[in-house]
């Protein structure tokens, strides 16, 4: 028996503007999904828990590309502690899981880049056209700076951070990216990648004033590309008035009224403003590990 764990991810700046090779900085946070692959002598079969259509088609598409030799069939368990569908790196996180998996079972060790390009290919499935973020995140680990495929590292903010999960968006990542899409003009990616560098800067300057300056630029972008519902942006407003920076991470959504995660950087407590919502609010840490064998 095979298991890995990969870990979920926030992005921290430049989500969207990321999909058309803008910069984006993005960590990888102390959720996980798991996959433990063992073979089953006897049977030709390939026995799921709790698989999902991506996990099935993560597994078949690693099998087929890596040309691996099945003497048998398999059993696969699948488990995670990262909300679906938030855009905390769930799907991500389950084809990482699944990739090394595999490959450990079958004694394949392939070098990092190559499962980053068979992640995103397999990732495409559910977004239409990923920009390869969350994928290179769960592989890597800790907190990295990517740009068209090249990733640099970044050391894991000391921000006080915050995750409220504002549930779960009615329409995909992928649909959301491709509503998004008309609004992006030239000079609107330009103004992302500029917050997205100014936010980088800060980071490394430790600038917590400047830090929750650059999340506030960037939700007024998010807005302006329809992925922020009004209910959030209200939420946002007051986590604002409150002395808060705040911002979705991940596709939001540009329909309905939940967008999954939203980032809070903040020093003062904003569970009241959170719990008022119903929503709840809890702090977030980021992760230096990236994928691990966890066979024990
Ligand atoms: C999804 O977590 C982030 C997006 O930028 C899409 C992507 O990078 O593939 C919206």
């Amino acid at each position: 028996m095979k298991k890995f764990r990969a870990p979920g991810k926030l992005i921290l700046s430049g989500e969207h503007a990321v999909v058309y090779g803008n910069p984006a900085i993005a960590m990888a946070i102390d959720r996980f999904a798991e996959t433990a692959i063992s073979w089953q002598p006897g049977s030709h079969a390939i026995g799921w828990q709790n698989g999902s259509k991506l996990s099935k088609y993560a597994l078949d598409k690693t099998i087929s590309k890596l040309d691996i030799d099945m003497p048998c069939g398999l059993e696969a368990v699948i488990d995670s502690n990262i909300p679906r569908g938030c855009g905390m790196g769930s799907s991500a996180a389950v084809i990482v899981s699944i990739m090394y998996a595999i490959s450990s079972l079958a004694a394949i060790n392939l070098p990092i880049e190559y499962y980053a390009k068979l992640g995103r290919e397999i990732e495409n499935l559910q977004h239409g056209r990923s920009s390869g973020l969350d994928i290179n995140v769960s592989l890597r680990g800790g907190c990295l700076r990517f740009e068209n495929s090249k990733t640099i590292e970044r050391p894991i903010p000391e921000i006080p951070m915050y995750v409220v999960n504002t549930g779960m968006p009615e329409i995909t990542t992928g649909e959301c990216v491709a509503a998004a899409e008309k609004y992006l003009t030239s000079s609107l990616l330009q103004d992302f990648a500029a917050v997205t560098n100014e936010f980088d800067q800060a980071l490394q300057e430790n600038n917590l004033v400047e830090i929750q300056n650059c999340i506030r630029a960037n939700h007024e972008l998010l807005t302006q590309i329809g992925v922020v519902p009004k209910p959030v942006q209200e939420f946002i407003a007051e986590l604002e008035q409150a002395g808060a920076a705040a911002k979705i991470c991940g596709a939001g959504a540009s329909a309905g009224e939940k967008a999954g995660a939203v980032l809070v950087v903040t020093t003062d407590n904003m569970d009241a403003i959170a719990a008022k919502r119903g929503y709840s609010i809890f702090k977030i840490k980021g992760v230096t590990h990236g994928v691990q064998n966890i066979s024990g």
